[in-house]
């Protein structure tokens, strides 16, 4: 496949992407909301019960890994990678190394990575990855995002989107303008604005092909501590605008992070965007809290009932496939969740 062709693929109407690509250290933050201990094999047991479920087929075009899961044998025979192409999910991986203190900036970061890159790229292609994550992380308070933080990201985020596509695979391009903060949806929206504006400057410069990328944005939102909250259709309306304004038409498909949204919150967003979506994007999820949250608390409760654990997925999954076509409805959600 071509790398516009994965990108579709991992974008198609009606399916999205599964970002379980939590770190060791995330997902402990995750594992002791629950009271489960951040052990190697509960990692697996929770990841390969997702990855085994049946909202795969239809509802996931791929599925974000970290580094300790793409290595990692099931204990129902195959290995992750296997196992989730065995779905017709595409396997991915996570290949940044966090985001670190920026130095001169105080309280900001810049994501780090790119040393050993190429080298471990080749590895992760032949553990049968096939697209990579980078996330960038911007605050916004009065005086942040600063230029400085805005434009070593964007240089390290194209470098890297380079690397990946010559190594074969689709970069995701992340960059996450974070929602915490008293900020307005008009701040969201300029800070976002520029974010995009100088991520493509530089993809353009490093030669990056971009109908062989998928962006993964934040939804353009008031800022978690705001006084002003706004409905489905004014995020819509304003996160719209801003991608056909910053956002190539050559990028194939957008992506969008839950970023602490709550799941009934993130598929309502995503299914406004896509009912008012006259682009040609394909617009979809890649969430990870957005799709895991239930699920997790299922694990929390009884780490052996697959049952359980897997039927909160998929009722995720199924609404966020329905919201990726504009189709989601409360009624459905409740139908679907009994
Ligand atoms: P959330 O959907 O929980 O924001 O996670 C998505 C992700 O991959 C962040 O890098």
């Amino acid at each position: 496949m071509t790398l516009n062709e994965i990108a579709k693929k991992m974008c198609a109407k009606g399916k999205g992407i599964l970002a379980a690509d939590e770190s060791t250290g995330t997902i402990a933050k995750r594992f002791k909301s629950i009271n489960v201990e951040n052990l190697e094999k509960n990692r697996l047991k929770f990841r390969q019960t997702l990855f085994n479920s049946s909202a795969m087929k239809n509802y996931i075009g791929g599925v974000i890994l970290f580094d300790e899961t793409i290595k990692q044998k099931t204990t129902l025979g195959p290995t992750i990678p296997e196992l989730i192409s065995k779905h017709g999910a595409i396997p991915g991986i996570k290949v940044d190394k966090g985001a670190k203190p920026l130095a001169g900036s105080n309280d900001e970061t810049v994501t780090e990575g790119l040393d050993g890159l190429r080298e471990r790229l080749q590895e992760y292609y032949d553990l049968g990855a096939r697209f990579t994550k980078w996330r960038a992380v911007y605050k916004i308070s009065n005086n942040f995002p600063s230029s400085q933080s805005i434009k070593s990201n964007a240089h390290a985020l194209a470098r890297y989107a380079a690397l990946v596509q010559e190594a074969k695979m689709v970069p995701i391009v992340e960059p996450e303008v974070l929602m915490n903060g008293s900020h307005n949806i008009e701040k969201c929206y300029q800070i976002t604005a520029d974010v995009l504006d100088e991520c493509f400057n530089e993809l353009e410069i490093h030669k990056v092909d971009l109908k062989g990328i998928v962006l993964k944005p934040n939804m353009v939102l008031p800022g978690s501590e705001c006084k002003d909250k706004s409905t489905p259709e004014e995020i819509a309306k304003k996160t719209m605008d801003c991608l056909k304004k910053n956002v190539p038409s050559d990028v194939p498909g957008i992506a969008f992070l839950s970023g602490g949204q709550s799941e009934i919150n993130s598929s309502k967003n995503l299914n406004e965007i896509n009912k008012i979506n006259d682009s040609k994007f394909l617009i979809t999820f890649s969430y990870g809290r957005g799709l895991q949250a239930s699920a997790l608390k299922e694990f929390g409760k009884n780490q052996d009932n697959d049952a359980k654990i897997q039927k909160a997925f998929n009722h995720r999954a199924k609404m966020n496939g329905l919201s990726s076509k504009g189709e989601w409805t409360e009624d459905l959600e409740k139908e679907s969740a009994a």
